[in-house]
């Protein structure tokens, strides 16, 4: 359905394409004009981004923009998977906008040739996704009448999290503070354990019982000997209904890749309703599929159908999944390949396992092998300390109005902010929450830790509201 172009966005606006309505979540989309290179005067390309607003519930006289940092995905993913924002814009009177990041979803600044060569794929960072975010928050500013001061508070989660703090630090004077849900703003090089994250998805299986982190940890020598034979390959191959049969041992390894995945996965959506961000889950999902896992100590064939019965609780929870397809990990408007390019850049964030202290098999960081697989992927050399150098990695105490949340159940926490920095720096910890429970809509079976986090937060953005003095008209271009 399109929809005639409002007045105030005729000046560079260039189309607005629907009207959304997704059970609650009711936008509007539209489209910017981009620079492709903010910092620099050679490359004078553009692009068109995507965003959404809503602005039902805004008070056109100066109320606030609720700003979301879009991450690693469709930025229809995030709008439909961050319920708090539209839940609490009523009572704020604030308009709600969702920003695609650049590289992913329909913003794509060389259409299908984006990540194809360093020439082209060399804008997508960080810090040019912030930059646009700072053009289009200036735009709007500028042609929304009754915006011009409005005070915005930038929303995210995960990376988009890590986006949003950033955001608050490197430009204090666009956005007026930041909710950081779940980012892991310390999952860099020598700032966190590189194993400290597998341990926390294992605990939150271990939890359900230490039968089910024992079969999985069991699964990859199984898999190992197993598929050691064409005979085993086909086998797995056809009892774990795999929609493309392994051939080599790269299908192996991508299968495990996939497990893995699946596994935190699992621990990263733990929420305790049915839910639908990486996939369609039920409630509690850990504890479902550890009610499929318990008997550890079996011969590998055993093992392995027993594992499939679990792992269908994650590849076919609707029950009408033809195949189990180990090359898609999680929900298709969550792009893989962008946030690799990212990892292999810029996002350089440290893992590794010793299939004892956890159930994943074991591997060590080696950050020279991680780099040469960079070069030859991607054509790129990783900056693992890039980020820490741009946003201050630990040493953040020059920040200000910033809410970090972190839910213990979530492997991310491991690398997030979980200590208050200061009065305006501060983090709220909840400790049944998965990743970014907080910004998820209200449920009834939430627990008591996010409904008091989520007032924790509405309080800052209140009084982040409430002292936002605008200056006049100091940053128009
Ligand atoms: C990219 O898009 C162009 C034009 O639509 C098409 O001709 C080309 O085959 C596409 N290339 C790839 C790699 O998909
Ligand atoms: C998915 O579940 C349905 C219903 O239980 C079943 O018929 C189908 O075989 C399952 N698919 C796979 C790949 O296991
Ligand atoms: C940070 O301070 C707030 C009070 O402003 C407190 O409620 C919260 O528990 C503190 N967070 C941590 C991680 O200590």
């Amino acid at each position: 359905m399109t929809i005639p172009l409002a007045s105030h966005f005729t000046l560079l606006v260039l189309l607005i394409a629907s009207l959304h309505l997704c059970d609650a979540y009711n936008y509007k989309t539209y489209f910017y004009k981009q620079k492709v290179d903010h910092f620099g005067f050679a490359n004078q390309d553009s692009f068109i981004q995507r965003y959404l607003i809503n602005d039902e519930h805004w008070n056109r006289q100066g109320g606030p923009i609720f700003f979301y940092a879009g991450n690693e995905g469709d930025i229809t993913l995030f709008a439909e998977n961050t319920g708090f924002m539209w839940h609490i814009a009523p009572e704020f009177g604030a308009m709600v906008v969702f920003a695609e990041h650049r590289y992913y979803g329909v913003s794509l600044p060389y259409g299908n040739k984006s990540l194809s060569e360093p020439k082209y794929s060399g804008y997508l960072t960080s810090e040019q996704a912030l930059a646009d975010y700072v053009d289009l928050l200036m735009y709007l500013r500028s042609v929304i009448r009754g915006a011009e001061k409005s005070p915005v508070i930038v929303f995210g989660g995960s990376y988009g999290g890590m986006l949003a703090a950033w955001f608050r630090i490197k430009y204090p004077h666009i956005v007026q503070g930041a909710i950081a849900a779940s980012a892991p703003i310390l999952q860099f090089t020598n700032l966190t354990p590189c194993e400290k994250f597998g341990q926390l998805v294992t605990s939150d299986f271990a939890k359900e019982s230490s039968e089910c982190a024992q079969v999985i940890r069991e699964s990859w020598a199984a898999i190992n000997s197993v598929t050691a034979d064409e005979e085993g390959r086909a086998w797995l191959s056809s009892t774990w209904k795999l929609c493309r049969p392994l051939k080599s041992q790269d299908d192996v390894k991508t299968l495990k890749d996939y497990l893995s995945n699946v596994w935190t996965n699992l621990a990263m959506v733990d929420y305790p309703y049915p839910a639908n961000f990486l996939a369609p889950l039920p409630a509690n999902p850990v504890k479902v599929v550890c009610t499929h896992l318990t008997a550890p100590g079996r011969t590998p064939k055993l093992l392995l159908e027993e594992l499939f019965t679990g792992l269908t609780v994650y590849f076919n929870f609707t029950g009408t999944t033809k195949c189990m397809n180990v090359d898609e990990q999680a929900d298709a408007r969550l792009d893989d390949k962008g946030w690799d390019f990212q990892a292999c850049t810029e996002m350089v964030m440290p893992m590794c396992y010793d299939g004892t202290h956890d159930f994943f098999e074991p591997a060590a960081w080696d950050f020279l092998e991680y780099a040469d697989k960079c070069r030859k992927k991607w054509g790129v050399q990783p900056r693992p300390f890039m980020a820490p150098l741009m946003y201050g990695g630990r040493d953040i105490s020059a920040a200000s109005n910033i809410v970090f949340s972190n839910g213990l159940l979530d492997p991310w926490s491991t690398g997030g902010v979980m200590w208050n920095v200061s009065d305006s720096v501060v983090t709220v910890i909840i400790p049944e929450g998965a990743h970014h429970l907080d910004l998820r809509a209200p449920d009834p079976a939430d627990p008591p830790s996010v409904i008091l986090a989520r007032e924790f937060e509405k309080s800052f953005i209140r009084s982040w509201i409430q002292s936002y003095k605008p200056g006049k008209g100091d940053h128009e271009e």
